[in-house]
């Protein structure tokens, strides 16, 4: 349940005029976010939440408390004041997992006005929770540790080499691993799933021999490589980095 709480905070943010309580359902992007909307409405009604601060605004303070839980003690400053949306429209808004760096920029920096440090340290929590096929058509997690929200995404991130490979959906994923699994390292066995977007951390994926040689590493560094490698070392500095980009995420559109 962490993990989709802090998605949805990432969800209405990039959604139509940022954090406003409001998902487009038409938006496919969405899909597995109901059941936890469904979850919070119940008790933002039962309590007269309304009363004392918008949706939009309870839909940020859960992702807080679930960082704060999942890192045990973390805790996120809380602003108030968000306007909450009765209709949105989020068709296109969200950002495509297949694509690169460039796709990524144009959607959290350009639109939503995110630097390239603060998209390096958000794209963290994927540590947290997993991909369903139901939900996005992709099966897996990030991580071993998929309740634990720490800096484990970089360290896997940084342990090439990484091989792409099209899922049962026709979709572009990377695994940490040649394949078929014959590798030494730790991760191998585990399987552990990478968005393109994940990768697009590290590696510009359109070029290099990330993409031709299963196995081999990826040669051109993306523009959030030199955040990556600072997060991967330092657990305490990641932290810092992305409470503060959870506050400007969650700040989109006031
Ligand atoms: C390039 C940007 C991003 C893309 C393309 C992306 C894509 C995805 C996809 C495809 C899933 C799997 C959904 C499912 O199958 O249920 C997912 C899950 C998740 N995302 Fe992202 N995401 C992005 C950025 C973010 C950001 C900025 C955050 C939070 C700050 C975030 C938090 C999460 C979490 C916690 C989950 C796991 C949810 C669960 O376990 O239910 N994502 N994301």
């Amino acid at each position: 349940m962490v993990g989709v709480l802090v998605r949805l905070a990432f969800h209405d943010a990039a959604g139509e005029n940022g954090a406003n309580g409001c998902i487009d359902w038409s938006t496919s992007a969405h899909n597995g976010l109901r059941p936890a909307v469904t979850q919070l409405d119940k008790v933002y009604a039962a309590h007269n939440f309304h009363a004392l601060l918008s949706k939009a605004d309870f839909w940020v303070l859960a992702a807080n408390v679930a960082i704060e839980v999942a890192t045990q003690g973390v805790v996120v400053p809380f602003q108030w004041g968000r306007t909450d949306a009765l209709t949105c429209n989020d068709a296109n808004l969200l950002p495509d997992p297949e694509g690169d760096h460039r796709h990524m920029h144009d959607v959290l920096s350009t639109r939503m006005g995110l630097t390239d440090q603060e998209v390096a340290a958000l794209l963290g929590a994927h540590a947290l929770g997993r991909m369903e096929t139901s939900n996005s058509g992709f099966n897996g997690g990030w991580t071993t540790t998929q309740n634990v929200l720490d800096n484990s995404l970089y360290k896997i991130a940084t342990k090439e080499p990484w091989f792409k490979r099209v899922n049962s959906r026709g979709f572009s994923e990377w695994v940490n691993a040649d394949l078929p699994c014959n590798c030494n390292h730790s991760y191998c066995a585990q399987d552990l799933l990478f968005l393109n977007t994940d990768v697009s951390l590290f590696t510009d994926t359109t070029v290099g021999e990330c993409n031709v040689f299963p196995g081999s590493n990826c040669t051109v560094d993306s523009p959030y490589r030199v955040y990556v490698d600072v997060y991967a070392a330092n657990n305490t500095v990641w932290m810092r980095d992305f409470v503060d980009a959870m506050v400007r995420l969650c700040g989109v559109g006031y």
